[in-house]
């Protein structure tokens, strides 16, 4: 046999096939341990769905290590959301998210980020999946209960935006 199919992959009902040794050290590696940024929007807030929203978060494996109830400024925003500042739906978007408090988090975990945007569900909660948090409380596109980071680029920015290191207890 040769050296590239020398490795054998075990299937669940039992059977196995064999595989690249480089197939079967991808399988073996586990994946990294990714932070990433959450927001309860204040849509969330006001109707008291903090703790409902942070059940599914943690049925989902992801662990809330940083926390805290803020109410943004115009300007923290305004800074956060600057990547759509030319959309059409930007001022909108500001006023949302200014008009009441919201929660501001560190999650981590396994693939932490798409893990998250799974919970989430689709950015329009009529495109969100059944069980999803969008699906489930959403009211609308602009008042959709909770924001996720899109990268592990933008996760950093953003967290470091809302977060001292000190603050974040894994
Ligand atoms: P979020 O994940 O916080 O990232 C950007 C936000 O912009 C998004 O969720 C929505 O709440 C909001 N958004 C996106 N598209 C629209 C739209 N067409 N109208 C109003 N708000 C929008």
């Amino acid at each position: 046999m040769s050296r590239a199919l020398h490795c054998l992959a075990f299937l669940p009902e039992g059977s196995h096939k064999a595989i690249s040794r480089r197939e079967f050290l991808k399988q073996r590696r586990p994946m990294a341990i990714e932070r990433t940024f959450s927001i309860l929007k204040p849509d969330a807030t006001r109707r008291n769905l903090t703790g409902a929203i942070n059940a599914l978060i943690e049925a989902a494996g992801l662990r809330i290590v940083a926390q805290k109830r803020v109410l943004m400024t115009r300007a923290q925003a305004e800074t956060f959301y600057a990547v759509h500042k030319a959309r059409p739906f930007f001022g909108e978007l500001v006023e949302t998210m200014t008009s009441g408090p919201v929660v501001v988090q560190v999650l981590e975990g396994e693939d932490a980020i798409r893990k998250y945007r799974d919970v989430l569900g689709a950015t329009d909660p009529a495109k969100a999946a059944d069980g999803t948090v969008r699906k489930k409380f959403a009211l609308s596109v602009g008042e959709n209960s909770a924001h996720g980071s899109d990268g592990p680029e933008t996760a950093a920015v953003e967290i470091a935006q809302f977060f001292a290191g000190n603050e974040i207890v894994g």
